[in-house]
């Protein structure tokens, strides 16, 4: 079974991380199928908008941490780069249908989508610190834009997660429904956006990110950096290591 599934249908192409067993978690091959997904509906007349959902019970658990372990995140050509700066930059209409835990990446991706649906299950969190890293993605600067900054340093310096309605509270999210429904409901609202005349969506996208983009590159760059460094320094390694032997990290000699 594919980790990620591919659908495109009358104009929607639908991205579905499909790897369960482990929630969900995305390795360098998954963000490489995801990029170049992205890509091919950047390129594509066929697709006119893309949704990305996850299961009822779990949208991600993040980076796949042994992935992080064998060092295949830290490289600057690695997929995980390719995905976020094409996420970043995706210029169609970009959904997501998001239920259960969204982890690390889980989460920041979402800085880059148009519309968000959330399940009432729905738990965000990006505790980069506990693992020794710092932020991706860009959420460094989208996360206190968003938030302000003292939520933004709840989320990110303590790594708390939030719930959905916290989320819609401070506008990650556009709407929380029964998990069930939140898959559907994505579908409904891209199948209103594929109705509608490409060009405009294209430019009004545009003109609404124009503001923030340079700063969004620009910080995305920077965190890229300081990520793939921290990824390979002692309080990461003991943070992975942990969380492989099920054991609570012990950072008192990093
Ligand atoms: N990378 C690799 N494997 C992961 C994973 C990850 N990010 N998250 C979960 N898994 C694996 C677990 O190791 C476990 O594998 P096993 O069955 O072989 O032991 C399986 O998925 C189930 O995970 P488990 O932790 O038992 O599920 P849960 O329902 O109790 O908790 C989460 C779900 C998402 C809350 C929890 O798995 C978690 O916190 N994961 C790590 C999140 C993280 O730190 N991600 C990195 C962000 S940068």
């Amino acid at each position: 079974m594919q980790d990620i599934l591919i659908d495109t249908t009358e104009g929607v192409m639908t991205l579905t991380v499909n790897r369960i067993d482990k929630k969900n978690s995305f390795t360098q091959p998954m963000y490489a199928a995801l990029a170049d997904a992205l890509q091919h509906a950047s390129d594509s007349a066929d697709v006119r908008v893309v949704v990305v959902q996850g299961h009822t019970t779990i949208f991600s658990a993040g980076n796949d941490i042994g992935d992080f372990l064998s060092g295949a995140s830290a490289s600057a050509d690695a997929p995980v780069f390719k995905f976020l700066r094409t996420i970043a930059s995706f210029p169609k209409p970009l959904i997501a249908a998001v239920c259960g835990p969204a982890v690390g990446v889980g989460t920041t991706m979402l800085f880059h989508c148009d519309l968000v649906y959330a399940g009432d299950n729905a738990a965000f969190s990006m505790p980069f610190v506990n693992l020794g890293l710092c932020p991706e993605a860009a959420s460094s600067f989208l996360v206190p834009q968003m938030m302000g900054y003292h939520r933004a340093a709840e989320a990110l310096l303590l790594g708390e997660p939030f719930m959905a309605e916290a989320a819609l509270e401070v506008g990650l999210i556009n709407r929380i429904v029964p998990p069930s429904e939140a898959n559907g409901l994505a579908q409904a609202q891209a199948r209103k956006l594929a109705a509608k005349p490409i060009s405009s969506l294209i430019e009004t996208k545009r003109l609404m990110k124009k503001t923030n983009s340079a700063q969004v590159q620009a910080h995305m760059e920077e965190e890229l950096h300081s990520f793939g460094r921290m990824l390979r320094e002692p309080a990461a390694k003991e943070a992975f290591t942990a969380f492989m032997e099920k054991r609570r990290p012990d950072f008192s000699k990093v």
